[in-house]
């Protein structure tokens, strides 16, 4: 199989991949939290779906002041989730079935409890003294800057033992490394070469933008009523930032044959080249164009602005024509841990929730790039609707509910932003069966599941031909059939249509033609241009070329002549 450029595909640009968030896939021990062992007997299930590589939620020893995004131990499981034999046991398991499993490598920060921090605040003379941001107070003894961390306060906590500050892009529990300490970058490359060593397919690297911090910290422009500057705006994407990824990608990537895919916000589609591609530093970058289509401002919640299908669309073939210049590989995600679920987010609310999910399943299976699944959106997994605060778990949640309230906002509006938002809706635990639990755990599972369990669950879904779930299976199935849907090009067709999403994904032997109905309504359009092409694939019986029921998502295909 071909790229575009006549080059062979590499194995991570044929492959499915599937997100699972460790604490909430399938707990092996009765405790209520999900582990190891429990992914590994599950397995099967992934493998009847077509994944081929797994990214895993960060499950290293952890305070877990961010569900395991708080690493005090990178050489150790969290005994939550298992041991290092489950995790050997897990990629040996997994590749038997030919998958392979992609860390996640939280590398901006690390937890306050990791030995390295906690040598780091005992003074300044020691070998880990300068292995954090430290920053002298400013002469009222306040903090350095008015930088706001992502997940609201100050970026900056003072410490008793130092009299000194130290920067935290994230929560105060999340000390920021200081990447500019050779000693540092030498240590996360021993990290990361540890786990090539084990095995592992490929890293995700977390937050990787905000490593390098600029030469000197000066305050920002404050942009809320708490007279705070966003630290996205400080610190993101800042120059000097590409050696640091060149001397970790020679020293840890080059000579295997891992994939690697950065948590990139800021990264702006003229600097492409430099980040993917050649001459780049990742195979692949997450950016945030389309899970931000909504936000009109990223430090305010509560205000959403409207979109339309034409901008949603724009997204991708934006971000493929940039990805294709730079000569890089794009990863196709709709949801993922950080993000509502996709079918809430992106359709209103209705009574064709099942067609909804299978107009998105058809976009991810069928774009060019990497898809990348989110585990439950394969069942068509929709946002929580819980009615207090309290209900949720998730620390970002809270903290942006409470920024709400200090803006004005009401109750009402922190909860219905909220809603709309928290990053709880996609971790909740997975569905396997229906009754108590799920079938996720014997115990009171850490997170509640889903109330619409009974309906929405693996094997309930498996016996029903026409569920979400078979859907994505016969999907998966045809992505490898019809070659084109993964080494095709793509050509939008119709940009200008507001209620059809439609493209062409061609090879030198076959082109197919894709055509999704955004509305819950019947629409049509022009079928000339698929005249003399084949209903390959549809979510509905009995397609009709040149119309569209509701949310109907219909594949043609043709020779190329
Ligand atoms: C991005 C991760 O996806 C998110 O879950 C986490 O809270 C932050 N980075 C901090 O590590």
């Amino acid at each position: 199989m071909r790229n575009k450029t006549g080059g062979e595909l590499k194995w991570w640009q044929k492959t499915i991949a599937y997100e699972i968030y460790v604490r909430s896939f399938k707990d092996s021990n009765g405790d209520g939290i999900g582990d190891l062992n429990g992914i590994t007997s599950e397995l099967d299930h992934l493998k009847e779906l077509g994944v081929d590589a797994i990214w895993l939620t960060p499950c290293y020893v952890s305070p877990q002041a961010d569900n395991g995004y708080d690493i005090a131990d990178y050489y150790r499981i969290d005994p939550a989730y298992g041991t290092m034999e489950d995790m050997e046991h897990l990629i040996a398991e997994a590749k038997k079935r030919g998958i392979r499993i992609v860390m996640d490598l939280v590398f901006n920060h690390t937890s306050d409890q990791n030995e390295w921090f906690q040598s780091s605040r005992r003074g300044a003379e020691n070998d880990k003294s300068d292995w954090y941001i430290w920053v002298d107070p400013k002469e009222d003894g306040s903090a350095p800057t008015n930088w706001r961390s992502i997940f609201g306060g100050s970026a900056w906590t003072y410490d008793e033992g130092r009299k000194q500050y130290y920067l935290h892009t994230f929560l105060p529990e999340q000390p920021d490394l200081n990447w500019a300490n050779p000693a540092v970058r030498k240590e996360l490359q021993s990290v990361a070469k540890f786990w090539v060593n084990k095995g592992v397919g490929g890293f995700r690297m977390d937050a990787i933008t905000y490593i390098k911090k600029p030469e000197r910290f000066s305050d920002g422009e404050a942009d809320a009523k708490d007279t705070l500057a966003g630290i996205h705006a400080m610190t993101a994407n800042t120059d000097g930032i590409l050696d640091y990824l060149h001397e970790f990608k020679s020293a840890v990537q080059d000579g295997t044959d891992i994939f690697t895919v950065g948590e990139a916000n800021g990264v702006f589609p003229d600097q492409l080249p430099d980040w993917i591609g050649e001459n780049g530093v990742f195979d692949m970058i997450f950016q945030f164009g389309l899970v931000d289509i909504d936000l009109p401002d990223e430090n305010n919640w509560c205000e959403t602005c409207s979109w339309s299908l034409k901008d949603f669309k724009s997204f991708f073939a934006d971000s493929l024509q940039s990805c294709e210049t730079a000569g890089g590989w794009f990863p196709v995600v709709l949801e993922n841990h950080d993000q509502p679920r996709s079918i809430s987010h992106f359709f209103p609310k209705d009574d064709k929730r099942d067609a909804r999910a299978k107009a998105l399943a058809t976009l991810l299976l069928t774009m060019r790039g990497t898809p990348f699944i989110m585990q439950g959106e394969e069942l068509g997994f929709e946002n929580v609707s819980w009615q207090s605060i309290e209900d949720f778990d998730d620390i970002s949640t809270k903290n942006h509910y409470a920024f709400s309230l200090a803006e004005g906002y009401s109750k009402e509006q922190a909860l219905e932003s909220v809603l709309r938002f928290s990053r709880d809706s996609s971790r909740t635990p997975m569905q396997w069966e229906p009754g108590e639990n799920a079938g996720f755990s014997t115990a009171k599972p850490w997170l509640p599941v889903y109330p619409d369990h009974d309906v929405y669950n693996r094997t309930s879904e498996k016996k029903d031909p026409g569920s979400v779930l078979n859907h994505y299976i016969r999907l998966a199935k045809l992505r490898r059939t019809c070659r084109e849907l993964t080494d095709g090009d793509y050509t939008e067709l119709m940009p200008e249509n507001e209620q059809i999403f439609s493209y062409r994904r061609m090879n030198e032997s076959r082109k197919a033609t894709i055509f999704i109905n955004f509305t819950n309504r019947e629409v049509s359009y022009d079928p000339a241009c698929i005249s003399d092409a084949e209903w390959i694939f549809g979510t509905e019986q009995n397609a009709k070329k040149g119309l569209l029921r509701p949310y109907e998502a219909v594949i043609y295909e043709a020779p190329v002549s």
